[in-house]
């Protein structure tokens, strides 16, 4: 569970997060949703520990990141897995030794131990045989799929995941969302996905957090999203025609 208070954050004098309160449970996706620009990425870069804020506290677990030691930090750092938007891989290592990287920092493996683990989550990830091939040779897709092999790699209790179905055709997104949900449930992590994508709403969004203008504009699960008369939601959230035909059959077969 990671709990989050009064979160501010801002850049050169301008406040990017203006105070945000929520809270993300374990075994469970977690979606912040929002426009381009209402910080998205740098509120996960805080929960990442990547940036220091002025005002506010994260709680992993009860453990208040602003409190804890150097060696407190890097060991929760251990817990955390993350994929980034454009999967991030190292383009000069093989498939499988891009999984390992996170077991070479964090732990004292032997190679063989290293290779099982890697084994066992590319096995995961349905990409069976493709140890030994270098990412400039995968598919968007399989790309992706090592960088969230390489993301739970060392069993994080912590997921996080910065559009990671961007770029990809629908229905390998749909495939990519679901593989991030069945590992999160599998392995009981507090998951947590930026998104921008109502697909990925609709699929996995067991407690989405809407953000706009740097603050909680709304919060729910994909089961209320279609309800809720917030116009900041319904403006973004039908901002699409598709959805606006959606909704309007919805309310004629419930009238
Ligand atoms: N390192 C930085 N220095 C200064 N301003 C920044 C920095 N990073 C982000 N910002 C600003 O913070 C705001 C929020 O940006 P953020 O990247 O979090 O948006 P986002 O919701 O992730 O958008 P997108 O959907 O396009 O990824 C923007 O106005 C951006 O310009
Ligand atoms: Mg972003």
């Amino acid at each position: 569970m990671i709990e989050v208070k009064n979160l501010h954050k801002s850049f050169n004098g301008i406040e990017v997060l203006k105070g945000i309160t929520t809270s993300f449970e374990k075994g469970k996706t977690n979606l912040i949703i929002g426009q381009s620009g209402s910080g998205k990425t740098v509120f996960l870069k805080c929960l990442l520990g990547l940036f220091n804020y002025e005002e506010g506290s994260i709680a992993y677990e009860g453990r208040i990141f602003s409190q804890l030691s150097e060696d407190q930090k890097r060991n929760l750092r251990a817990e955390i897995g993350m994929v980034f938007q454009g999967s991030a891989l190292f383009d000069s290592l093989t498939i499988a030794q891009n999984v390992m990287f996170p077991l070479k920092m964090f732990t004292k493996m032997s190679q063989s131990e290293m290779e099982d683990r890697a084994d066992l989550v590319l096995k995961r990830v349905n990409l069976p045989d493709a140890h030994k091939k270098m990412p400039s040779e995968a598919s968007g897709g399989m790309q992706k799929r090592v960088a969230i092999a390489r993301a739970i790699v060392n069993k994080p209790k912590y997921l996080f995941c910065d559009e990671p179905n961007s770029g990809l055709d629908p229905k390998t997104a749909i495939v990519i969302d679901n593989l991030i949900q069945e590992i999160t449930e599998e392995y009981q992590i507090t998951t947590v996905i930026n998104s921008h994508d109502m697909n990925s709403v609709m699929e996995i969004g067991e407690k989405i957090v809407f953000l706009k203008d740097g603050l909680k504009a709304w919060e729910g699960s994909k089961e209320t999203i279609f309800r809720t008369d917030n116009e900041s939601v319904t403006n973004f959230v039908y901002s699409s025609n598709l959805f606006k035909k959606v909704r309007k059959m919805y309310i004629e077969e419930n009238e």
